[in-house]
């Protein structure tokens, strides 16, 4: 699957967050072990600490349909370039890392930035 797609749909689920809020949008789009691909948005509710991650959204559809390993998820907002996933978001990849990782690739401008997750989140936690 090519990254530049991932990101087109990271973008289109971007544009349906629910963001009364913070009016911060955010899109993730997640590749599997499967090459299945699962979108997400965040959306807040006025109990603020009830928000849910774009990412974290992706991530859920994504075990409710069986799949249990993650290659890669792009990440975006029209808010900044590089958004960068939040530390619960990079835990909870972290449980779900792929045998060689997990891309995770941002928007820099009309570029694709990619880190491993391992380098985003050093020590993270197991059980
Ligand atoms: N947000 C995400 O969707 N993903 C992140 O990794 C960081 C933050 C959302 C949560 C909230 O709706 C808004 O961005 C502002 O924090």
């Amino acid at each position: 699957m090519d990254y530049n797609t991932l990101m087109e749909k990271a973008i289109e689920a971007s544009k349906n967050a629910y963001i009364p809020y913070s009016k911060f949008p955010v899109g993730a789009c997640i590749l599997t072990g499967n090459d299945k691909i699962y979108t997400g948005c965040n959306f807040e509710n006025a109990s603020l600490g009830l928000t849910i991650c774009a990412e974290r959204n992706a991530i859920g559809s994504a075990i409710a349909d069986g799949e249990r390993k993650i290659k890669a998820i792009a990440i975006y907002s029209p808010e900044r370039d590089n958004c960068y996933p939040c530390g619960a978001c990079r835990q909870v990849l972290h449980e779900f890392k792929s045998e060689n990782g997990i891309d995770v690739i941002l928007k820099n401008g009309n570029e694709l930035v990619i880190h491993k997750i391992e380098d985003l989140l050093p020590g993270g936690f197991n059980l």
